[in-house]
């Protein structure tokens, strides 16, 4: 008799971490060197804190060794907006604060990359950090997905000025996107045809709140979409994005996607999938991947939106793919800054 072997990984590598190295680099070798919020609560204090600030964010890992870095004021421009006014009290700080500002922090710490996890809606702030890495010659990534990659003069600044671009708007490391876009791919592979389908999510932390606002919430609808065409359906009137803010599920996100098929004699395949993540740890697989990737694309010298990573990582890239494509794009990639 045989015992099932479930755990086939290295007993010591770290679950949802895919490679222990990009281009030389551990996680661990990743260092924090400056942030920037206008929270009231979070200005201040070490980042360390600032995360688990208000304590709906990450409730299961309030034990994190201090950074030594502090939150500092960024520029407030529309980062509050929506259901967030009254919610986040703008630190006074913030309203003088300006993205030169931020350059020049950028340079005198000497980042490399710039993470820009801003609320959805914030076009304008979130162009405006854009506009400081360009300046400060730090690679820029858009976990939102207000437009970076997607516009073109702010692209084009950063392939001008030598500095990777990645965007735009995070995928969660195994979030609704992913699964989504891999079970139209799977019922495709077999040539089933996918008639109709939907994808709702809800959930309790901030950024929930912020898009159950529908002015604040319509390029989270639209990058959504987007990934689901790239997967090869018309996702043009497909319901799937946020769909309400339910503040007893704090980080807790719930997805529920419904794929209807038809199969051979017109027969009927019905895929109804309920999934439930705590929503914040599910950007960090991705994360260290991301800034990996962005640190050693700037040192490979490749300026501009590093097309071979993104349609892995971001739901709204500039060039799409489905899953299985994208993720051998992305695999080769790490391989190919691997061997030079
Ligand atoms: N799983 C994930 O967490 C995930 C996955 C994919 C994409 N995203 C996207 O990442 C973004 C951030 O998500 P989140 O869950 O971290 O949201 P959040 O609401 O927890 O955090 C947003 C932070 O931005 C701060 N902020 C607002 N205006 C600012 C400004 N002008 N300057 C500096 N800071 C400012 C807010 O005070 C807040 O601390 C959203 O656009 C979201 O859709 C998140």
């Amino acid at each position: 008799m045989q015992t099932a072997d479930f755990v086939r990984r290295d007993s010591t590598a770290l679950n949802g971490i895919m490679y222990e190295r990009i281009g030389g680099y551990r996680v661990s070798d990743m260092q924090f060197v400056a942030a920037f919020d206008v929270d009231s609560r979070k200005v201040g204090l070490d980042l360390a804190k600032a995360v688990v600030t208000p304590s709906v964010a990450a409730v299961l890992h309030t034990d994190i060794e201090p950074t030594g870095v502090s939150v500092e004021p960024g520029p407030l421009l529309d980062g509050i907006g929506g259901n967030l006014v009254g919610v986040v009290e703008p630190h006074p700080a913030s309203r003088e604060a300006t993205i030169d500002d931020v350059a020049d922090r950028l340079t005198a710490v000497r980042a490399d990359v710039l993470v820009c996890l801003l609320p959805t809606g914030a076009t304008e702030a979130i162009q405006s950090y854009a506009r400081a890495a360009v300046r400060a010659g730090v690679a820029f990534i858009n976990a939102t997905p207000e437009p970076v990659v997607h516009d073109p003069a702010l692209a084009a600044a950063f392939a001008e000025r030598g500095v990777p671009l990645l965007g735009d708007d995070l995928r969660s490391h195994l979030g609704a996107t992913t699964l989504h876009t891999a079970l139209i791919e799977l019922l495709q592979s077999r040539g089933l045809a996918v008639v109709n389908t939907y994808q709702l999510n809800v959930g309790g932390n901030t950024d929930f709140l912020n898009l159950a606002d529908p002015g604040r919430a319509v390029q989270k609808t639209r990058t959504k979409r987007s990934a689901l065409q790239a997967a090869g359906i018309d996702a043009s009137t497909v319901s799937a994005g946020p769909n309400g803010f339910v503040e007893y599920l704090g980080d807790e996100k719930v997805c529920m996607i419904r794929v209807e098929a038809s199969s051979v004699l017109n027969s009927a395949l019905t895929l109804d999938i309920r999934m439930q993540v705590e929503d914040s740890p599910n950007a960090t697989g991705v994360l260290v991947n991301a800034v990996r990737i962005a640190k050693t694309a700037a040192e490979h010298g490749h300026a501009g939106a590093v097309h071979d990573a993104c349609a892995f990582l971001f739901k709204n890239p500039r060039v799409g793919a489905t899953e299985s494509v994208g993720i051998r794009q992305f695999r080769a990639y790490v391989d190919s800054v691997a061997r030079d």
